[in-house]
């Protein structure tokens, strides 16, 4: 017989996960939205330092969450089905590789238009010089943005299922991470 889940479970992820949850999505979804006018801006300079700092910053903190996720198991869900956990399982397993790799692959994408010249001007992540990665003749730039589209597929069915939880189930998913 299969094993019952609790349909309303009370317990909130910790306040440094939540903490961590919004810092990240927020400005993970603004240099989504905004990223090429930001970055590839070439008459603003601030926009490009910004793009870089945040998106250096984003994958020290990632590095962070994953770490105190690992230390810290999330509270129970409240999924119908083991098919429902699942899919809540892969999507957010994509969304932890894309706060990886999407920045990983900017820092790389960076290093590859500073080293040839490809016209981004040299930021710097809160002032300080951004390390050159090596970067192996390969073209980051376009693995970069399309990594951001699809992540953003990803975040669009992880907002929807957030959604539908709050609004259709009526259960506290959403209540468990909000602030
Ligand atoms: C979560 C973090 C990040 C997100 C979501 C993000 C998102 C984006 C997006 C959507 C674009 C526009 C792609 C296009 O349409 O051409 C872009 C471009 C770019 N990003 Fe990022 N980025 C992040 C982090 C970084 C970091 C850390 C760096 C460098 C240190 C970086 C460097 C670049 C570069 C060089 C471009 C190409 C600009 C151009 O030529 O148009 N990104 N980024
Ligand atoms: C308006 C935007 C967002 C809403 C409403 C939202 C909502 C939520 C909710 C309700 C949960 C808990 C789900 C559960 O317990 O099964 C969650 C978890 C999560 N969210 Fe978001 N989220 C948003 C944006 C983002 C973004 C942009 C990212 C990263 C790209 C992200 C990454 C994650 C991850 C990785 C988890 C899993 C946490 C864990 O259990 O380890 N979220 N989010």
């Amino acid at each position: 017989m299969k094993e019952k889940l609790p349909i309303i479970p009370n317990e909130k992820y910790t306040k440094t996960a939540r903490a961590l949850h919004w810092l990240m999505a927020i400005p993970i979804l603004i240099l989504l939205l905004l990223g090429s006018r930001t970055m590839g801006n070439h008459d603003a300079r601030i926009l490009p330092t910004l793009h870089a700092s945040a998106g250096v910053a984003l994958v020290l903190l990632v590095v962070l969450r994953l770490y105190w996720r690992w230390k810290n198991p999330p509270p129970q869900r409240a999924y119908k089905s083991f098919l429902q956990e699942w899919a809540a399982r892969l999507v957010h397993i994509a969304l932890y590789a894309a706060m990886f790799l999407i920045p990983f692959t900017g820092w790389l994408a960076y290093t590859e238009h500073v080293r040839r010249s490809l016209g981004i001007r040299p930021a710097s992540w809160f002032g300080l010089k951004i390390p050159l990665l090596p970067d192996f003749g390969i073209n980051w730039h376009f693995i970069h943005k399309w990594g951001g589209k699809v992540a953003l597929l990803f975040i669009a069915i992880h907002i929807a299922a957030a959604l539908k939880h709050h609004f259709y189930d009526k259960d506290n998913t959403l209540k468990r991470m909000l602030p």
